[in-house]
């Protein structure tokens, strides 16, 4: 393969694991919905994951307040409302109202998942790394729609552009 150098600020792109998320989240009658890619699962039983969710955004407030959010996996068929939440702010907008997403009641958490994606994990805050916005986070409850057998997520390659999966493939492996 005939490789060029590539600008180290367009490398999230080529590494970001994905699939996008939208991040859900709750506290005193304040809500949120953002979308996220800079994620990664770092334990299995119970399943832990950490998150990096900016300051700036007005889900880290309710976050941090809450100590909890429900992560939500959405696929293609509705990438415009992950678009809109991912450019827009909970802080001044009804991002539920604004996508027209349905609230579902989550058991664990005061944070609504969203009806129209397709799997919803229940999250509670169990570390920080405040330097880099890192969020550890147990998932205390998920739920799937068993019905969606090959997810079309999406992963995100930077500035409105999204790799689409969906097929599987079964490859020589014993890793878990
Ligand atoms: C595809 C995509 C991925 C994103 N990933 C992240 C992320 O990993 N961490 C983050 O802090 N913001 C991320 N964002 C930006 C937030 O979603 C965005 O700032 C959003 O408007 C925050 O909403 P809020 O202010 O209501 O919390 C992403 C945006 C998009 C479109």
């Amino acid at each position: 393969m005939a490789k060029q150098a590539f600008p180290l600020s367009g490398v999230y792109g080529l590494i970001e694991t994905g699939p996008v998320v939208l991040i859900s989240t709750r506290w005193k009658g304040r809500e949120s919905i953002m979308a996220q890619s800079w994620h990664t699962m770092i334990e299995f039983d119970p399943p832990i994951l950490a998150c990096v969710i900016s300051e700036s955004n007005y889900s880290f407030e309710l976050i941090e307040k809450s100590g909890e959010c429900a992560i939500n996996i959405p696929t293609v068929e509705i990438g415009r409302q992950v678009a809109l939440c991912g450019n827009s702010s909970g802080r001044n907008a009804d991002k539920f109202e604004a996508c027209a997403f349905t609230r579902e009641k989550a058991s664990d958490v005061e944070a609504a998942l969203i009806g129209e994606c397709y799997a919803s994990l229940e999250c509670k805050v169990i570390d920080r790394v405040k330097q880099y916005d890192l969020f550890v986070m147990e998932v205390t409850r998920a739920w799937v729609d068993p019905a969606v057998t090959e997810p079309r997520t999406l992963h995100h390659r930077g500035y409105g552009a999204f790799m689409v999966a969906g097929e599987t493939v079964s490859l020589p492996s014993e890793m878990r």
